[in-house]
């Protein structure tokens, strides 16, 4: 994990670090250590997805398909017990897909909608090396993409795309590119990417790949845009945000005009744990709607913890909102962690319960996607 904006890689100064080291870890030592960012991985301990390493499914699976009305055991999947608006969707990476086995085999009874991981992201589709031309021609690689794709539409599983404009897993030729020259290169990779996959049908016959986040991230915990990093600082700093805004306008624009039939979203993390940080992402959406861009929802990322119970009256507030603004709701990576080891299944259970339930009050909840579905298979390190 190499994102350094994100959250959940510590950027603790120094001293702050120490102290934690001397007070927790080294008392620790003789038993198991504290997890701060990362899902604890200690015996004992689960990752933060709802089928354990072996594939077996946990109290979340449990709680999950109670609240869709199943009796919490697997031969009924999720996909079936969900009602017909709502996508139950998990992150798809390319490596296990591939290989399908227990991975495959769990995934599909289970799922009807599923997001690649990284597939689809913009280093994945121009591996480093390749670089950018003037007329978007070259520099492409879709073989991951089209593997999965291909997979998903075989097994006539909807897909969401993730993502088209994301400061992350940037090569260095776009991170080195000037102001002027970040517009036409994103809409190149726009108009190739949705563009590609715009009339792929499954073996149903229906559309697979129904929806994009269009721009990730775009929002900072302070509750301002992004500003920072070395991909929106290129906008003119704390002075950019007009120009912030109509460049994300114009990436929503682009993305419609590439496939008239995508929903397209907003998507960003902590929303339901920061204030500021929500408020400043509706404010943006309905800047969006407000101005013509066709945006259809926001995505919440959704990465809790296991102590985040009472979640649930958060999302519900939040789809009423949207509900009013005309806009969709979707949970987009829902996973669960245990930080600093607190929680446990149990409580892991009802916050994941939480969540699908205020989803499922909501009429303009659209899909209920986790980051994953086993404790095997998970963006979060271990402990070590
Ligand atoms: C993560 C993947 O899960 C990892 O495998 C990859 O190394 C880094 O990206 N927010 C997002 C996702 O929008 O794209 C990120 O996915 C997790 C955080």
């Amino acid at each position: 994990m190499t994102n350094p904006d994100h959250p959940i890689t510590p950027t603790w100064p120094g001293l702050v670090r120490i102290l934690f080291l001397a007070l927790f870890l080294i008392p620790a030592a003789a038993g198991p250590a504290l997890c701060q960012w990362c899902s604890c991985d200690l015996e004992g301990w689960s990752g933060p997805l709802i089928f354990d390493r072996d594939y077996n499914p946990k109290p979340a699976y449990t709680a999950l398909s109670r609240e869709l009305g199943g009796v919490g055991d697997t031969n009924r999947g999720l996909r079936s017990l969900a009602p017909a608006r709502l996508g139950i969707g998990t992150a798809m990476r390319y490596q296990a897909a591939i290989e399908g086995g227990r991975y495959m085999a769990t995934l599909l009874p289970q799922f009807n909608q599923v997001t690649p991981e990284s597939a689809l992201k913009f280093g994945e589709v121009h591996p480093h090396g390749l670089a950018w031309d003037p007329a978007g021609q070259t520099g492409y690689d879709f073989s991951r993409a089209d593997q999965l794709i291909g997979l998903a539409a075989a097994n006539s599983l909807q897909v969401r795309g993730h993502t088209l404009v994301w400061h992350g897993f940037l090569p260095d030729w776009v991170m080195g590119a000037s102001r002027d020259q970040i517009t036409p290169i994103f809409t190149n990779h726009i108009l190739r990417v949705v563009g590609r996959f715009r009339d792929r049908k499954g073996g149903d016959g229906q559309k697979t790949v129904v929806a994009w986040d269009v721009v990730n991230e775009a929002v900072n915990n302070d509750g301002e845009l992004r500003l920072h990093d070395e991909f929106w600082g290129k906008f003119g700093g704390a002075e950019g945000e007009p120009a912030k805004l109509e460049f994300i306008r114009e990436m929503f624009e682009t993305a419609h005009r590439a496939d008239p039939e995508a929903r397209l979203f907003l998507n960003d993390f902590d929303c339901f744990t920061n204030q500021a940080k929500l408020d400043k992402v509706l404010a943006l959406a309905a800047w969006l709607r407000d101005n013509g861009a066709p945006i259809h929802g926001v995505g919440f990322q959704t990465h809790l913890t296991a102590t985040d119970l009472g979640i649930g009256a958060k999302v519900g507030e939040v789809a009423r909102t949207l509900e009013a603004m005309g806009l969709e709701m979707q949970i987009t990576e829902m996973d669960v962690r245990f930080q600093d080891c607190q929680g446990s299944e149990e409580t892991q259970a009802q916050v994941y319960g939480e969540v699908l339930r205020a989803c499922l009050m909501a009429g303009n909840c659209t899909s209920f996607t986790m980051w994953g579905f086993t404790d095997n298979i998970t963006w979060f390190e271990g402990c070590d």
